[in-house]
């Protein structure tokens, strides 16, 4: 199984001016939790240690959207060196509003699951929060109860699943679910950028970064 994460301190930050971002994010983000250059090693360790655990079996990943996409397409990137075939497809859910889960889990159209049975599937997910998404009791469309994405991909009889995610968020609102490989375990902040978004704004920042008062602010969704 995967190593450990790797642990970001509590007060663990970079200031803006010790590394690259773009103009237009400055006044956006905060400070810089982890530069985009020890994000890129930790996925190439991570790549590696998938591969040890596929050998001589099938492997499909399932990369959740948006917010998955850009870790989906750096761990294929080193995947490609050392697995011999695996398949790919993706999912979109939506559970977050701003900063907070609102406990239900949306399937969007065009999710494409049927591919995933007989297969040992692996998720691919940015962050693991309150991992009521992975594994909470979710209400789907509004309705159904489901225990989250690993019941949800069940039903389509996957040989195995398994879960990668970038961030591990040390947070008492956990409900302790775990994920099998997960690249770094952080502090209980908002963070955003490679990938991960703020309402749908700021997921091209290179670094995770946490984000800003103002912006917070800016990009609030108004009711
Ligand atoms: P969970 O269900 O609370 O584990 O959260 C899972 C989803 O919430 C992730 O896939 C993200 O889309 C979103 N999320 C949770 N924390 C953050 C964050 O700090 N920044 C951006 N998105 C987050």
């Amino acid at each position: 199984m995967g190593s450990e994460p790797i642990f970001i301190g509590d007060g663990a930050e970079y200031d803006l001016n010790q590394f690259k971002v773009p103009k237009k994010y400055i006044e956006d983000v905060s400070s810089i939790m982890i530069p985009s250059g020890l994000i890129n090693n930790r996925i190439e360790k991570l790549a590696e240690e998938v591969n040890e655990e596929y050998t001589n079996k099938n492997l499909h990943l399932l990369c959740v959207l948006k917010g998955g996409l850009q870790f989906f397409s750096d761990l294929m990137h080193f995947l490609e060196y050392y697995n011999e075939s695996f398949g790919y497809d993706f999912i979109q859910l939506s559970s977050y509003k701003g900063d907070k889960s609102t406990g239900k889990l949306k399937t969007i159209p065009g999710s494409n699951l049927e591919n995933i049975t007989n297969k040992n599937l692996l998720i691919v997910e940015d962050i693991v929060d309150t991992a009521q998404t992975m594994a909470g009791k979710n209400y789907v469309e509004g309705e159904k109860i489901i225990g989250g994405l690993i019941e949800m991909v069940d039903n389509y009889n996957p040989s195995s699943v398994k879960v990668i995610s970038l961030l591990l968020k040390r947070t008492d609102k956990s409900n302790g679910y775990k994920p099998d490989f997960a690249g770094f375990s952080i502090p209980d902040k908002f963070v955003v950028g490679y990938g991960l978004d703020y309402n749908e704004n700021l997921r091209g920042v290179p670094h995770i970064c946490v984000i800003s008062d103002s912006a917070k602010k800016k990009y609030e969704i108004k009711k």
